[in-house]
């Protein structure tokens, strides 16, 4: 039996006692994990915390802001950005294979991280990293060790010999829905608590095709669009997740205005899921999809189709890179 506050009260005296007055130092992803165990161990030792995030420019509308801003608004965290999109821009140049870009953008983002690390390790040296790891985590790595291993790209591992840390995992026994209840139990706002899944490589494996930065852009709007006519007709906690896909190589004739285009679709694909592992489409309303089509081709005049994914998982997987 658990209530939110008595886990904070747990968790905060656990890190008291493993940190002592030692500093810490937590990467923010966007995700609520980060957030979640980041917020704790700020509340645990306060300034002894600094946080990093690298924005890769490939997050959705408004997400580096709310990282920015509503985090650090909410828990009074030391916050380090580093604005790093142009060089994610350039390294995934000319690339259009999934793999080839999850490795390029894992890569940077290490590398980017490593040196706000080292920044910052000019002064009293930081001993601890804090890992947003949950127990089901724990579990499919097979009970883990505590070593600094990779699971996403979020979870720096493999760091050079000059920055070794010891790590700090206050959410090792937490399922989701008590990660969400400690980040509301600790003042996040519901934006940050309810986040759904998306991937660490952001909106680059959901434009099919090289990731530029007009393509992001117009990805960018048309799921803006899509989240919040689904979060306005109140599907958000019942859909898993709703990736929505720009098919940058594909051009179709349309009719807009005046003439013909030759314009790109946009694919949604909304999921209900327990675990990613398997997944359903959603039965959306109509009325919601037609409202979410009707935007994105009114806003986005390099969109002239608007098309739903009605395939579950198995065959599909979820993202479509
Ligand atoms: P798939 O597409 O494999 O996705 O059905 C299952 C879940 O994992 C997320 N996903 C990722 N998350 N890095 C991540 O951190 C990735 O490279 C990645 N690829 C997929 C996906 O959003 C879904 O929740």
């Amino acid at each position: 039996d658990w209530t939110a506050s008595s886990i904070v009260g747990d968790q905060v005296s656990r890190i008291r006692a493993q940190v002592g007055d030692r500093r810490v130092i937590c990467g923010l992803s966007g995700g609520v994990d980060s957030a979640v165990a980041a917020a704790l161990v700020q509340r645990a030792v306060g300034d002894q915390l600094t946080c990093v995030f690298v924005d890769h420019g490939l997050l959705r509308k408004g997400e580096a802001e709310q990282v920015k801003h509503d985090f650090v608004d909410s828990t009074g965290a030391d916050l380090v950005v580093a604005d790093e999109s142009d060089r994610f821009l350039t390294a995934l140049a000319g690339v259009s294979d999934p793999e080839q870009k999850r490795k390029i953008i894992g890569r940077e983002f290490i590398r980017a991280f490593e040196e706000e690390a080292r920044a910052l390790n000019d002064g009293q040296p930081i001993d601890f990293l804090v890992q947003g790891t949950l127990y089901p985590d724990v579990v499919e790595s097979g009970g883990g060790d505590g070593a600094a291993n990779i699971k996403s790209h979020h979870n720096v591992g493999g760091l050079p010999e000059d920055l070794q840390f010891s790590l700090v995992e206050p959410l090792r026994n937490l399922f989701k829905d008590e990660v969400r209840a400690v980040g509301l139990e600790l003042g996040l706002p519901e934006d940050i608590v309810w986040r759904q899944p998306f991937p660490g490589p952001g909106l680059a494996i959901r434009i099919i095709g090289e990731v530029t930065r007009d393509r992001l852009d117009v990805l960018r709007e048309a799921d803006a669009i899509a989240r919040e006519e689904l979060g306005a007709a109140g599907l958000n906690r019942k859909i898993w997740q709703c990736p929505v896909v720009l098919l940058a190589d594909v051009h179709s004739v349309g009719v807009q205005g005046d003439g013909r285009t030759y314009g790109s679709p946009i694919v949604l694909r909304p999921v209900t899921s327990e675990d990613a592992m398997t997944a359903d489409w959603s039965r959306v309303p109509y009325d919601v999809l037609e409202k979410i089509s009707t935007r994105i081709t009114n806003t986005c005049p390099q969109i002239n189709r608007v098309a739903i994914d009605v395939t579950s998982k198995p065959p599909a997987t979820i993202e479509w890179e």
